[in-house]
């Protein structure tokens, strides 16, 4: 491209003055604009963004952006004028914007490259934490804070493209303070990137976002950030981490209320809903966990908890009905009452469904040592599960009709419902026709209901008794 000269003004004190400007090549472009490398006419190189007429309108902020320009911050772009130039491309007379030369690649780029150590990770964060805290206490916004707006040099964070757009202080408390906000949003998702593209990865950057919420001030991102990706913080919360779920792990835990409350006391406050999430996401639940489980869920703080829902429902909708879904019904089940209520309805809905309509699967021959595979397996959780159901009846119904069914289909509502039915009845109002059933089971000799008759109440007992030499006309 040939040198093109083109002639600035600039208002120094009460003369305008030109300043002459040669543009020497392209430095990038954007949405907006094309930014130019040039040298001003002591032979500085600048950098000259030149708005395209389409994008224009910048003018009526020029008191803002010079209000930039004079208050200088190291994690800011240092704005030199802000003026009409003539485009070096159409000659037409645009709005331009006289910066500083940076050298470096935007964030955009860096987060494609390799992963950033944990002193990159805090370097590019608390420069850009510091650039907008700056931007905001000269009473203006960014307006466009992204990964392309950041350039990041060898010792150097440089926020850029900051809108020169209209007057904060013009606007209404409440429309100031949601732009502010717009502004504090972007800025915890760029964080987030930056941590997620280092070594410190996921788990940390949804640390950052379990933390912060849309009420965080500046001062609160800081310190949130400061603390996750604090190098020390972290090599012991890793270490603790891998302690805890080792201990998870081991083939030798203890079952019971005992262990578990002692085991959940020596688990860190901080620890709990990561283990959680880890246990859900390896799916290494085992029955003998459950106590540790309830145990831990009591000391969740309510977001942990509804993050672990969300991750224990996303994992059920997945797994359910024929995937690996028995850990994550178990862990459903630790959570108690609250936390089937705090499943969103439709997988909440979804679970209870398919629970009541497995049960119609289930078959169980007692002189056969053979398992009769998945059948029913489901459909025995709903045993657990049913005191919350929305349509407690509906399973109440298929019980009732196994019952009358099979001597395996009997032996099968024996072997995992029986000293759940009174209640079930109770609650559903079916006492006579489960009673009814019952006794049709004990009259087929349905095993498992014979043998374990003992487990229902006397009332119960008396009355399937009576109820079976009732209809057998030659019973003694
Ligand atoms: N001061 C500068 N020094 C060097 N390059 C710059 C400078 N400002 C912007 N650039 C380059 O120009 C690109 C577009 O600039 P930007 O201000 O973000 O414009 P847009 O509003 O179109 O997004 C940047 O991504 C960067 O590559
Ligand atoms: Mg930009």
């Amino acid at each position: 491209m040939p040198r093109y000269e083109a002639f600035i003004r600039t208002n120094a004190g009460q003369y305008t003055e030109y300043m002459k400007l040669t543009f020497i090549s392209k430095l990038g472009d954007g949405a907006t604009a094309d930014v130019w490398l040039a040298t001003d006419d002591l032979d500085r190189e600048v950098a000259v963004k030149i708005v395209r007429q389409a994008a224009s309108g910048i003018s009526d902020a020029m008191a803002h952006a010079k209000a930039l320009a004079r208050a200088a911050h190291p994690n800011v772009v240092a704005v030199f004028a802000i003026e009409k130039v003539a485009d070096p491309q159409s000659g037409d007379e645009v709005d331009a914007v006289v910066m500083e030369r940076l050298s470096g690649k935007t964030l955009d780029e860096c987060l494609a490259g390799s992963k950033f150590s944990i002193t990159e990770v805090r370097r590019i964060g608390l420069g850009v934490i510091d650039g907008l805290a700056h931007i905001h206490s000269q009473g203006l916004e960014h307006g466009d804070l992204h990964e392309r707006n950041v350039i990041v040099g060898d010792g150097t964070i440089k926020v850029i493209d900051i809108l020169y757009r209209d007057s904060l202080a013009a606007l209404s408390p409440s429309s100031r303070a949601a732009r502010l906000r717009r502004d504090l949003t972007s800025l915890r998702l760029l964080l987030q990137q930056v941590i997620f593209h280092s070594e410190l990865g996921a788990p940390q950057a949804a640390e950052l976002n379990h933390r912060l919420d849309s009420g965080s001030r500046l001062s609160d991102i800081k310190t949130v950030f400061l603390e996750v990706t604090d190098a020390a913080n972290l090599t012991d919360a890793g270490k603790a981490l891998d302690n805890a779920y080792a201990r998870v792990l081991d083939v030798g835990f203890v079952e019971g209320d005992e262990y578990a409350s002692a085991l959940s006391t020596e688990t860190g406050t901080g620890l709990i809903a990561a283990l959680v999430e880890r246990i859900i996401t390896e799916r290494t639940y085992r029955a003998v966990h459950r106590s540790y489980l309830t145990a831990l869920w009591k000391r969740l703080k309510k977001r942990d908890r509804q993050t672990i829902l969300e991750h224990l429902g996303k994992g059920l909708t997945s797994e359910l009905p024929n995937g690996n879904w028995r850990p994550l019904l178990g862990i459903l089940y630790a959570f108690k009452k609250e936390g089937w209520q705090g499943l969103k309805a439709a997988v909440r809905l979804r679970v209870e469904k398919l629970l009541i309509k497995d049960v119609l699967t289930g078959h169980v021959d007692v002189r056969s040592p053979v398992s009769f595979g998945p059948n029913g397996r489901l459909g025995s959780f709903a045993r657990l599960f049913w005191p919350y159901f929305s349509n407690p009846k509906d399973l109440a119904d298929n019980i009732i009709s196994m019952l009358h069914q099979s001597w395996y289909t009997q032996n099968y509502i024996g072997k995992h419902f029986l000293s759940a039915l009174p209640r079930l009845a109770e609650a559903t109002a079916t006492e006579d026709e489960m009673i009814d059933a019952l006794a049709d089971a004990y009259r087929n000799d349905a095993k498992v209901i014979v043998n374990n008759l003992e487990e229902l109440p006397e009332s119960w007992l008396t009355r399937v008794k009576k109820r079976r030499r009732g209809m057998v006309e030659d019973d003694p």
